[in-house]
């Protein structure tokens, strides 16, 4: 069975039920959280049932009601000495309020994040400057103050534009805490500058190279102040100095024709240093050098809380091995499962809603290929269809975004911010002949369905010059919906195979849960996202346009 797992549904859950001890190396955790709603909202007092959601975050919110009030008594109870001393203090700080609601929500799922870490692991709590006071202390409380080894500032916004009566907002707050004083960690650089590349100015047949002196100050009585080559560095220099390594390495270097002898006799022997041996510069904890991703990027997916794959990167690679295990508990359209795939690490990606697990299943096989599904399982979607009409009850929405993943179709845009969707729900991109990209549409009905929402389907795959329209539901089709989608005819494939497929195709989710496919021509490149195959001359216009709608 596959490692790498991705779960649907409530992380404090999943975590409880699915998550062993000791068996992750780095967590990474985003928490939802809108630091545009209004600050002062957050912290007024809430009166019992009346409270309303203050803090919300894409789909999430929390209030300070009955269901907070319950989690907060949990966690006091549950959380261990320090985390009800915390949230204690919290409450007569705060009173009950929606920034105490939410912070009583992160408390036991911190607590189980750290029992699930490795002694040698390590966490990344990724926030702004709303909370992010808050969730140190909380950290503190479950990781212990010893634990904590940087507050990382992330310059995420670059934009010059000023405002009033304040400075410009432009960074997040990565809080990263380790689970003991023994926890594995990478140094990470970044590029040199020029005015360090310009230092390498001499180049032989090995490269470019500088040369750094071999004596530096300071007497030594070990091997390092021993004379060398007739060089006593015991009287260099004003106070005495010492070489920088024992003789015998200078020996090393030197029988690989690594020093550089001065001209002077009392001048300093130096080791030629090349480039491609410098790793660049140590990085501090302050990273300007990562942007937000625009939404023109290659990356990315339309996810409002998107974070770039070169920031995640930097973090799985500092803090893991190949072959570690990489949790995300809040991964939304799934940044730290997709580098964590590229970077070889197994990985765990846990999120609330149909649309993050549809978006990540798609997003991993525009990336790494249609292999890429055997290489990871999820866990928590409906099996059957009884769970498929239990969740077509609860949320339309969360249905359509699960029963397109069963076709791996993203949603559609609009349908993301659950807007008008013109009978479109979500689509595929089908590339003919070289240079042909064509759309084939979906629409998603969990409830009743009648003949003329198969012909307003048939109706927008003409519109739209579509080259299938599929049709998925829940209930079995009756005979003028079959009669409707037989009408429209064939799609005719111009690849050497020829092959003919119906124009207007309707899949039960019974027959899709049963592995029934859309009849399309083979694909070897097939993709939902915008980084759509490549198209030629008027075709690529066209192209572009269908992505910028
Ligand atoms: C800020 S977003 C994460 C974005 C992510 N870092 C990315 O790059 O796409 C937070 C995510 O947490 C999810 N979420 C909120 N509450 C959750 C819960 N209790 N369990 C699991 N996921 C949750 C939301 O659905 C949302 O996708």
């Amino acid at each position: 069975m596959p490692d790498n797992v991705l779960y649907y549904g409530d992380n404090l859950k999943v975590l409880r039920e699915h998550v062993a001890d000791e068996s992750v190396d780095l967590v990474y955790l985003d928490p939802p959280f809108n630091s545009n709603a209004d600050y002062n909202v957050l912290f007024s007092e809430k009166g019992g049932e009346k409270a309303h959601a203050q803090i919300q975050a894409f789909e999430d919110t929390w209030e300070w009601d009955q269901e907070a009030s319950a989690n907060f008594a949990d966690a006091v109870q549950n959380g261990g000495e320090y985390v009800a001393k915390c949230l204690l203090s919290f409450r007569a700080l705060l009173g009950a309020s929606d920034m105490l609601a939410y912070l009583a929500m992160m408390a036991p799922r911190l607590v189980e994040l750290s029992r699930v870490l490795k002694p040698t692991g390590s966490i990344f709590l990724h926030c702004d400057d709303t909370a992010s006071h808050y969730l140190k202390l909380l950290m503190d409380a479950v990781f212990r103050p010893d634990n904590f080894i940087n507050e990382i500032i992330w310059e995420r916004s670059q934009t010059r534009s000023s405002i009033s009566r304040s400075f410009r907002r432009a960074h997040d707050v990565i809080l990263f805490y380790s689970r003991s004083d023994d926890h594995k960690f990478n140094m990470q650089y970044r590029p040199l500058s020029d005015a360090s590349m310009n230092l390498y100015d001499h180049e032989d047949a090995g490269g470019k190279y500088q040369g750094v002196p071999l004596l530096v100050s300071g007497k030594r009585n070990g091997k390092t102040g021993a004379v060398w080559r007739g060089i006593d560095p015991n009287v260099r220099g004003k106070a005495g100095m010492h070489w920088v390594t024992i003789p015998a390495n200078l020996d090393e270097y030197e029988k690989k024709g690594l020093i550089l002898w001065p001209d002077k006799k009392d001048g300093t022997p130096r080791l030629k240093y090349y480039l491609h041996q410098s790793p660049g510069v140590p990085l501090n904890d302050i990273w300007d050098d990562v942007p937000l991703i625009s939404s023109s990027a290659a990356e990315s997916l339309g996810y409002p809380t998107q974070k770039p794959e070169a920031l995640l990167e930097r973090i799985i690679r500092s803090g893991s091995d190949e072959g570690d295990v990489v949790l995300d508990p809040f991964c939304g359209c799934g940044t730290a499962v997709a580098a964590s795939q590229r970077l070889d690490r197994r990985w765990l990606g846990i999120d609330v809603t149909h649309l993050a697990v549809n978006l990540i299943k798609v997003r991993l096989r525009d990336a790494f290929g249609e292999k890429v599904a055997d290489t990871y399982r999820v866990v928590g979607e409906p099996e059957d269809l009884a769970g498929a009409q239990s969740l077509a009850d609860d949320d339309k929405y969360q249905f359509q975004y699960w029963a397109l993943g069963l076709v791996g179709a993203r949603p559609h845009q609009s349908q993301q911010k659950k807007g008008a969707d013109k009978g479109i729900d979500g689509r595929l991109w089908l590339t003919d002949t070289a240079g042909e990209v064509k759309p084939v549409i979906i629409s998603v009905k969990g409830g009743h369905v009648t003949v003329s929402q198969v012909r307003d389907l048939r109706g927008v795959v003409e519109r739209e010059d579509a080259a299938i329209g599929v049709f998925i539901c829940i209930e079995e089709p009756t005979s003028p919906m079959r009669r409707e989608a037989a009408d429209a005819g064939f799609f005719e494939s111009k690849t050497l195979a020829k092959s003919k497929h119906p124009r207007l195709q309707i899949l039960t989710i019974e027959q899709l849960l049963n592995g029934g496919r859309i009849d399309m021509p083979p694909q070897a490149d097939l993709r939902s996202f915008k980084q759509a195959p490549k198209a030629k001359g008027k075709q690529a216009h066209k192209q572009e346009e269908m992505f910028n709608e």
